[in-house]
């Protein structure tokens, strides 16, 4: 039998506490149809943002070892709180590769053409301060603003975009952040962009990062040198779980991925 054919084509498992890491795993999709793909949302858990780092480790090591049943060559943090909180603690506990998604864009981040660079994130990962630690290893002169944002999640998890009291939040926010006058803002966490449309009515939409195309372009790379790319030749698989809510999961997902199947519920 050719072992690696057959580690190949086993799948990657993603995971963020919701809908959020739907907007990494959509521009994966894209990138690499062929790949079988898991996603677990842990709707159970949310929001992941005011959790302590101790459950957040607990949540990642039950999502992972979950994966490791399923034979999975990689996992893939698609969640800016778990990368924080977690991925230190877990990442020398399994036998496949691990992407946290701030570890693996702070280079990226640290080499923009600029000097002041706005973070917004949720509490816990803001708390952690890893974003800049991460960014200053590289550029320690980068001027960084981190910022949490409280209610973001649950109104992305509520589908509450239109709602005008959430309109205002956003707003409020936004408008703390623009006191500092950054050239950029990272959206730190995998939620955010499906707040883009609210964001740029107040300011310019270049003016906003979503990690997530830098973060995609560096796993195909990383996979592509350690030849752990799928030797398929037609569209990958994909299977969808969550801890909670799969009706919910699936109307909050619509902006950014079609769910067809409906999660299965673990
Ligand atoms: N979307 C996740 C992140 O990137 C977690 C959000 C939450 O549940 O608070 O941080």
């Amino acid at each position: 039998m050719n072992t690696s054919i057959t580690i190949n084509n086993n799948p990657i498992g993603f995971f963020d506490s919701g809908v959020g890491g739907l907007t990494v795993y959509s521009k994966f999709r894209n990138k690499l149809p062929n790949e079988n793909c898991l996603y677990f949302g842990d709707t159970k858990h949310l929001p992941y943002g005011n959790k302590t780092k101790e459950e957040l480790i607990s949540y990642a090591r039950f999502i992972l070892d979950f994966f490791e049943k399923q034979q999975v060559k990689a996992v893939i943090i698609a969640c800016n709180t778990s990368s924080s909180a977690a991925y230190d603690s877990i990442k020398d506990s399994y036998g496949f590769k691990i992407y946290p998604i701030i570890q693996s864009c702070a280079k990226i981040l640290s080499e923009l053409p600029i000097k002041r660079l706005g973070i917004f994130a949720t509490p816990a990962t803001i708390k952690s301060g890893v974003y800049e630690s991460e960014i200053k290893k590289y550029n320690p002169d980068m001027l960084i603003y981190p910022q949490s944002c409280h209610n973001w999640v649950d109104i992305v998890e509520s589908n509450g975009q239109n709602n005008p009291e959430n309109i205002k939040i956003v707003q409020s926010d936004l408008g703390m952040m623009l006191k500092n006058n950054p050239e950029k803002i990272v959206l730190g966490c995998t939620h955010y962009p499906y707040l883009l449309d609210i964001l740029s009515k107040f300011t310019s939409r270049d003016r906003f990062i979503d990690p997530a195309e830098y973060f995609v372009n560096y796993i195909a790379e990383d996979l592509k040198e350690n030849k752990l790319l799928n030797n398929n030749t037609q569209a990958g698989y994909e299977k969808m779980y969550v801890s909670a809510n799969p009706e919910q999961f699936k109307i909050a997902a619509k902006m950014f991925y079609e769910v067809k199947e409906l999660p299965e519920l673990v």
